[in-house]
């Protein structure tokens, strides 16, 4: 029976994709009801121009059971689906190593736990995504890393994000919840101030230049260093991304029990492509010219080198396109035409 009306709560819906999904949501399934819990430990705002749904805004510290309860017993009633995208970022997490285990590991088994006991409006076990990352891995990876690929991860942040991941499939084998771990490419180029993700950088040596300020690249010499072609990162662009994450909660798991990895693992690593930081500078080249490359000044910093060339660079897409995400086809310079229109 196609869904008529659905109640969907987002965590860290004050942040950068959690603040576009609502919209993106609403716009792919115009002809359903959609009810949003949105909340963050900074208050988050409804998007504007959703007209077709309803909006709670929470200011909630997931960490504090209080808040916990507030967006569980919302005038929305039960979420249906849940998206679980708070977090503290990947340098955030290293910097301040107990925060980041509060916030990425205690507090996702926190809200997993609500959902368990919670379940929706029809009694049923609640649909909850979770936003994972390649900072889930390390170690020795092949060139091409696949689902069955191990997950040694180098860093506080891939470490809390592996401990959600395992916690999403062990709820979901239980019946507690419904999940899914979607493991998302670095998304690029982000708008704003410079995140606090190692891979910030990634975004900074793209967006500055286009706004006409100098960005710092903290791997290599120079523009025409060789060791920036060693340095690939997996990316996909914002609209991909999103339009992946509002397809996750519809990727349901009894069907995909023929599908050989959700029957050990409810993680996903969602369709990206691989660029390395010569290839991101060309591509800037080629849309803005040597102007704007000229504005990269470098400063080689050692544990941002250590923990961005510790993540893998390139995945199998074949699984993650087999359950129907969707993979960029206009490559870096495509992500940035995307951002030019979007800030620029
Ligand atoms: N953007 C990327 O490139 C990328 C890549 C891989 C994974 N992810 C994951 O996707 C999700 C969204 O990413 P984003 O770029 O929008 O992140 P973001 O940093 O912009 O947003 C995270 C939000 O979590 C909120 N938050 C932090 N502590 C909280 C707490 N105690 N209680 C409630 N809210 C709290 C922050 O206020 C922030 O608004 C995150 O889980 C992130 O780890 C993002």
């Amino acid at each position: 029976m196609a869904i008529t009306k659905q109640t969907i709560l987002i965590t860290g819906a004050g942040g950068w994709l959690g603040s576009m999904l609502a919209g993106t949501i609403a716009a792919r399934e115009p002809n359903v009801q959609f009810s949003f819990i949105l909340c963050d430990i900074v208050e988050p705002k409804a998007p504007k121009g959703v007209n077709n749904a309803q909006f709670v805004c929470l200011k909630a510290d997931l960490s504090e059971p209080s808040s916990l309860d507030a967006i569980f017993s919302t005038p929305l009633g039960k979420p249906d689906v849940a998206y679980l995208m708070h977090g503290i970022m990947s340098l955030g997490s290293e910097e301040n190593w107990d925060l980041g285990m509060k916030i990425n590991m205690d507090s996702v088994r926190s809200v997993l736990e609500k959902a368990r006991h919670s379940r929706n409006e029809a009694g049923e076990a609640i649909r909850v995504v979770f936003t994972s990352s390649v900072a889930s891995y390390g170690g020795d990876l092949p060139d091409v890393v696949t689902t069955e690929t191990a997950c040694f991860p180098e860093g506080a942040y891939g470490c809390g994000k592996l401990i959600g991941e395992y916690l999403v499939t062990e709820y979901t084998r239980r019946g507690f919840v419904n999940g899914i771990s979607v493991k998302l490419p670095t998304i690029v180029p982000r708008p704003g101030a410079p995140s606090r993700a190692t891979s910030a950088f990634v975004s900074g040596i793209v967006r500055e230049p286009l706004n006409g300020q100098e960005a710092i690249c903290p791997v290599g010499s120079s523009a025409s260093d060789p060791v920036l072609n060693d340095v690939g990162v997996w990316v996909a662009k914002p609209s991909t991304t999103l339009t992946n994450l509002a397809m996750a909660k519809d990727i349901v798991a009894d069907p995909l029990l023929s599908k050989k990895m959700l029957r050990w693992t409810r993680s996903v690593m969602l369709p990206g492509f691989t660029v390395n930081i010569s290839q991101i500078i060309e591509a800037l080249r080629n849309v803005r010219g040597d102007q704007a490359v000229d504005l990269i000044k470098f400063e080689h910093d050692e544990t941002c080198a250590r923990i961005v060339k510790s993540w893998p660079r390139a995945f199998e897409t074949k699984y993650p396109l087999s359950l129907g995400f969707k993979i960029d086809e206009d490559g870096f310079e495509g992500a940035i035409k995307e951002y030019m229109a979007s800030y620029a």
